[in-house]
């Protein structure tokens, strides 16, 4: 594998969830994969699971890690080409990914969606330069549009949580505060859509996902009913994507929020968020330290699907 943005850049999903499993029953006996290999982990935004996670899954396949923090330490970083660089950013992204590309093997990029330019957003165009330029295989950690990381930790975490082959799994909108990217439920659907599952996405009129990523999904307004006989129910705020709204905040209707009364609509369902979550206005406090809450299991996982992705990638050097 030299790139890792899409459920497709994984292939079978049933193998890649076995191959998971026996990396997580043996974590170490891969360390001769990444002798003398370096990863280059690039933040321009922040993170707390994403960084501890993939370095430790590195570190796991005896990889070196350097992390940068574009935005702490490092030159401000033009991304514009025909830009006169008269301002405060001194070095232009089209010579710092090359100059990156020569102190590693692989690099991963988090790059969150500006809110800008829509098109730019969704043409990825800060990770396809990486992709471009850099020389090396390119993952992504949380980019304008996708989180696979993530999905496909929880896409783990289901599968050793799920009593019946095919569970109804129920991806529900809920309030924020601040307007959050799609990424996370973008790339939630496309690999709920490839499990098969029975999935269904609830969110109030107006949050509408790119149907690119909607896929077959069952679109349910009504979230109560949405929630009837779900086995799991995975609640993430994000902003609107349909234009003009693009990147605002439309609605803060705390009747979103999952609380007790809203999982007993459920199959006893499990609880589950990618974190960081807000207390209380995503969830409530009981629900999320429930015997239902997956939230540290999901969180456990994202060393296991980093460490299969990197895996695939030194297999392929
Ligand atoms: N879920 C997730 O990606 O967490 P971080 O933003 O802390 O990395």
């Amino acid at each position: 594998m030299r790139y890792f943005k899409s459920v497709s850049d994984i292939g079978d999903l049933s193998a890649a969830v076995k191959e998971a499993l026996d990396v997580k029953a043996r974590r170490f006996d891969f360390k001769h994969l990444g002798e003398n290999k370096t990863l280059l982990m690039i933040f321009f935004n922040s993170s707390l699971r994403t960084r501890l996670s993939t370095q430790k899954a590195a570190m796991n396949l005896g990889m070196n890690v350097i992390v940068l923090d574009v935005n702490q330490g490092a030159w401000k970083l033009e991304t514009e080409r025909g830009v006169i660089m008269d301002g405060d950013k001194p070095e232009h992204l089209l010579e710092a990914i090359p100059v990156m590309g020569c102190y590693c093997d692989v690099i991963g990029v988090r790059s969150f969606a500006r809110f800008e330019n829509k098109r730019d957003d969704y043409e990825e165009k800060i990770l396809n330069q990486f992709i471009r330029y850099s020389g090396r295989p390119v993952f992504a950690m949380e980019t304008a549009t996708v989180h696979p990381l993530q999905s496909f930790a929880d896409l783990i975490t289901i599968e050793e949580h799920k009593a019946v082959e095919r569970p109804k799994v129920v991806l529900t909108w809920a309030p924020h505060p601040k307007a959050l990217p799609q990424a996370v439920p973008n790339s939630f659907a496309e690999w709920m859509n490839a499990a098969g599952y029975d999935f269904v996405i609830t969110h109030p009129k107006g949050y509408e996902l790119d149907p690119q990523f909607v896929g077959n999904a069952r679109v349910e307004y009504d979230q109560d009913r949405a929630l009837e006989g779900a086995d799991f129910v995975y609640a993430k705020n994000w902003s609107a994507f349909a234009d003009p709204n693009y990147g605002k905040v439309l609605c803060t209707d705390r009747s979103w929020t999952i609380t007790t009364e809203k999982m007993a609509l459920t199959n006893n369902a499990y609880f589950m968020h990618c974190l960081p979550v807000r207390r209380n206005m995503i969830v409530s406090d009981d629900v999320i330290e429930s015997e239902r809450s997956l939230v540290i299991p999901e969180a456990a996982n994202r060393e296991i699907s980093a460490q299969v992705v990197l895996k695939r990638i030194l297999e392929s050097l």
